[in-house]
């Protein structure tokens, strides 16, 4: 009768980016005006359409071209002799292309880092005069598609209101809220981020939010709300999760078959974007394109958080200041994707992975961190990490005035935080648990458990793990323990309102009733239409023989949910209690209605028909 706990916290993706800081390049002299004629040029002479133009087209063009995040388009001769010192320089520093992982043995997709011998291409052909060469030489210029990426959505979806972005400032950070457009489940196997000008948007990265807790954030439906740090709730049990990030020069990744990601009806999509000011007041008004496919999800994957930061407290001047984190793997998985995050003082970001055998590898090496150019990284080919593996992290941390990107001059102390002259420590992967057949439980919950367990080992005052750890625990009948790890929630974050139900429904469960009424009460003061804890207090107050309590209750239930056959149901009975046949017939025929085999209506309609009372 009561209704399980089927929420689990856990915080979104966060993401932070801030005005991008100047990089020195040095004096920046015209490209030389007179080259030697391509055909007369020497077999050792570098030109532009020989040796130049695939190099440009393969790492710059996508986002070096008009409508695009790069301040100028590098498709032609022109457009590349006319900024060639530039490109000399901004190639040989590694700043351009922004591609932040070292060189490994285990490749990522998408992958445009220079080669040595490319960028030393770059350098001769710019000494030499940045010759233009034989046109035959040159390759045709790369074909981008206008407008969606992959083709016309199946649905797209606007922002409501646009967003007014003031002339200045920063660490500003936006939310858009999405009425999912589905009247049913459908899968998605890719989303367009469309996020509107590029110069404009840094970042952008979309929530799946089943339980619309962005909604009651917005002052008015589709105003939006503003916030860097989300923390959304889903289903216990269903924690499936992908990345789905927006940088410049994405192009939206296709999920391969039975990785769809599922869309409820009354799902919202929130679009969490970092803006950058432009100077003048602009709006920005994004959208998001949607692809459907008719194969449903047959492989779940969840991303996996390892943190640190509580121990981020950076002395001023330290250059050398270290953060560690290590999970180890309760189940076999494929890791998919990587995302480290830090900011600004963040210098050199490694994740690793120790095998039981002894071996290790390093899973992402980025030797120079620029919080600007952060992304999702995707394995070419899923790694493999067995069960016993321990994934680590380590990252470094620069606090000193060597660090060109410090943002306070003269360093101060630095501690964790949200905003962009805060610190944090980072690293997402998205995982593919191996299911086996035979196996007792969900690897996803083993996966979700044990990394619970692991956050208490370090903080006992994790409310998300306390929280995330009960929800499990009453997933599989482990009642008392449940409870106190909601206890725990509660104390920590007394107020919540999923806690509070969650931790009445679990003392309802436990047979404990009258002491979960006040938490049941509490998380309807905090939100009155929480249908789950209208009905969980109905149920408590009718254990406790207070029919007409009870009868409030679910009178409220219902009109929250007027679909929702147990409540109907229970409505009924709730009637029946007092004595009223007639409104007890009548919801018990509605409940019926709803769902032909709702048992408790059947039975119940059946025993007032069998003696029936005088009205
Ligand atoms: C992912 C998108 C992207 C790719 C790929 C890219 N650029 Fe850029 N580039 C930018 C953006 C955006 C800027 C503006 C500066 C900034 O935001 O930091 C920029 C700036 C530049 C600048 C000006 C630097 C300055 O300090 O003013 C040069 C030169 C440049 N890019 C060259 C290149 C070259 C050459 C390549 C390929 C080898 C390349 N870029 C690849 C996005 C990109």
């Amino acid at each position: 009768m009561t209704v399980v706990p089927r929420i689990i916290i856990r915080s979104a993706l966060p993401l932070i980016c801030v005005v991008p800081i100047g990089i020195a390049l040095g004096a920046q002299t015209p490209a030389q005006q007179n080259s030697t004629p391509a055909s007369a040029a020497p077999q050792t002479q570098i030109t532009f359409n020989r040796d130049i133009a695939p190099i440009l087209f393969r790492t710059c063009a996508q986002c070096h071209r008009p409508g695009e995040a790069g301040p100028f388009s590098l498709l032609t001769y022109a457009d590349a002799k006319s900024h060639a010192r530039q490109i000399a320089a901004v190639t040989k520093s590694r700043f351009m292309p922004p591609w932040l992982p070292e060189e490994r043995p285990l490749k990522f997709a998408d992958d445009i880092r220079l080669t040595v011998d490319e960028i030393a291409r770059i350098q001769a052909w710019v000494e030499q005069g940045a010759a233009e060469g034989n046109s035959v030489d040159l390759p045709s210029a790369p074909k981008f598609i206008e407008g969606w990426q992959l083709g016309k959505p199946d649905v797209i979806v606007k922002a409501t209101k646009p967003y007014a972005l003031p002339p200045s400032g920063s660490d500003n950070y936006w939310n858009f809220v999405f009425r999912a457009p589905v009247d049913r489940t459908r899968w998605l196997k890719a989303m367009e981020i469309r996020p509107g000008d590029k110069r404009l948007v840094h970042h952008a990265n979309v929530l799946v939010d089943r339980q619309q807790n962005g909604r009651r954030l917005e002052a008015e439906p589709g105003a939006g709300f503003a916030g860097m740090e989300l923390t959304i709730e889903s289903e216990a049990f269903d924690p499936d999760s992908h990345f789905l990030f927006w940088k410049p020069g994405t192009i939206p990744y296709v999920e391969p078959d039975g990785m769809a990601l599922r869309l409820d009806r009354d799902t919202d999509l929130i679009l969490n974007t970092h803006v950058q000011p432009s100077g003048k007041p602009e709006t920005i008004q994004p959208t998001l394109g949607l692809y459907f496919t008719d194969k449903p999800a047959t492989k779940h994957p969840i991303l996996l958080q390892l943190e640190n930061d509580r121990l981020l407290d950076i002395p001023p001047g330290e250059t050398q200041f270290v953060v560690t984190d290590q999970f180890t793997l309760p189940v076999d998985v494929d890791l998919l994707a990587i995302y480290p995050h830090a900011h600004y003082l963040g210098k050199d970001l490694q994740a690793l992975a120790k095998f039981l055998d002894g071996r290790s590898e390093i899973l992402i090496h980025i030797p120079d961190w620029n919080l600007n150019w952060q992304a999702v990284y995707r394995y070419a080919q899923p790694v493999r990490l067995p069960k016993g593996t321990t994934i680590s992290m380590k990252f470094v941390y620069d606090n000193s005035d060597a660090n060109i990107r410090n943002p306070n001059d003269p360093p101060q102390r630095v501690v964790a935080g949200n905003r962009a002259v805060d610190e944090m420590a980072h690293l997402w992967l998205q995982v593919l648990p191996e299911i086996s057949t035979n196996a007792k439980a969900d690897p996803r919950a083993e996966i979700l458990e044990a990394m619970a367990r692991h956050n208490l080992q370090k903080n006992r005052e994790d409310f998300e793990a306390h929280y995330n750890l009960a929800a499990l625990l009453m997933g599989r009948g482990e009642i008392a323990e449940a409870i106190a790890h909601f206890a725990e929630a509660n104390r920590i974050r007394p107020n919540e309102p999923t806690v509070n139900n969650a931790f009445g429904a679990a003392l309802l469960a436990a047979g404990r009733t009258e002491e979960s009424i006040p938490h049941l009460t509490a998380a309807l003061n905090a939100r009155p239409d929480y249908f789950d804890a209208r009905y969980n207090l109905g149920n408590a107050l009718a254990s406790l023989g207070d029919f007409r309590g009870a009868l409030a209750q679910f009178q409220a239930a219902v009109r929250i949910h007027p679909e929702d056959a147990n409540a109907e149901a229970n409505l009924g009975s709730a009637f029946a209690e007092i004595g009223d046949t007639k409104q007890a017939r009548l919801h018990y025929q509605r409940a019926l209605q709803l769902n032909p085999s709702n048992e408790l209506a059947k039975e119940n309609l059946q025993q007032l028909s069998g003696n029936p009372t005088p009205r």
